[in-house]
């Protein structure tokens, strides 16, 4: 089974930007997390992160045919892109959404999740575990729908 993990803007600053929110763990060690979780639980993942919307949504779309399934954090994105949540749709593969801090709690603009809505489940607030979360579920939807 093959994930793509896709995240968005200012993920990559994970370390430096806002460490009472996101914690001081970088985004290379967000990386090395994913992989070693994906490797654990027997799926291969390809990462992927971008400031830019339509490079995203490009990625999205890039998937079909080459993944089974999406886990992504489209971060900042999740509160306003529509063409994300089209893009999801389009594709229709399993997906799920993560964010590292629990949305929830935070401020009303966040409380829309667009790209939730193109997702069978959420996993919010629980920091890198998220990701393992995120692809575990996936990988048990997918079997049990093939069994
Ligand atoms: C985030 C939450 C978003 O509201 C925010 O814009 C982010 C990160 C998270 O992982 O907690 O950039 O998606």
């Amino acid at each position: 089974m093959r994930v793509l993990v896709i995240n968005g803007p200012n993920l990559n600053m994970l370390g430096i930007r806002e460490p009472g929110v996101y914690g001081r763990r970088t985004y290379e060690e967000l990386t090395a997390f994913i992989e070693s979780a994906a490797a654990r639980i027997g799926v291969s993942a390809e990462i992927f992160q971008s400031n830019h919307e339509g490079a995203i949504v490009d990625k999205i779309q890039s998937a079909l045919g080459r993944a089974d399934a999406i886990v992504i954090n489209p971060a900042a994105y999740t509160h306003t892109s529509v063409a994300i949540l089209d893009a999801l749709k389009a594709v229709a593969l399993p997906s799920a959404e993560v964010h590292l801090s629990d949305v929830r709690e935070r401020e009303s603009f966040r409380q829309l999740s667009y790209a939730g809505m193109a997702c069978a489940r959420s996993f919010i607030g629980l920091g890198f575990d998220g990701y393992a979360r995120a692809i575990e579920y996936l990988k048990e939807s997918i079997e049990n729908h093939n069994t």
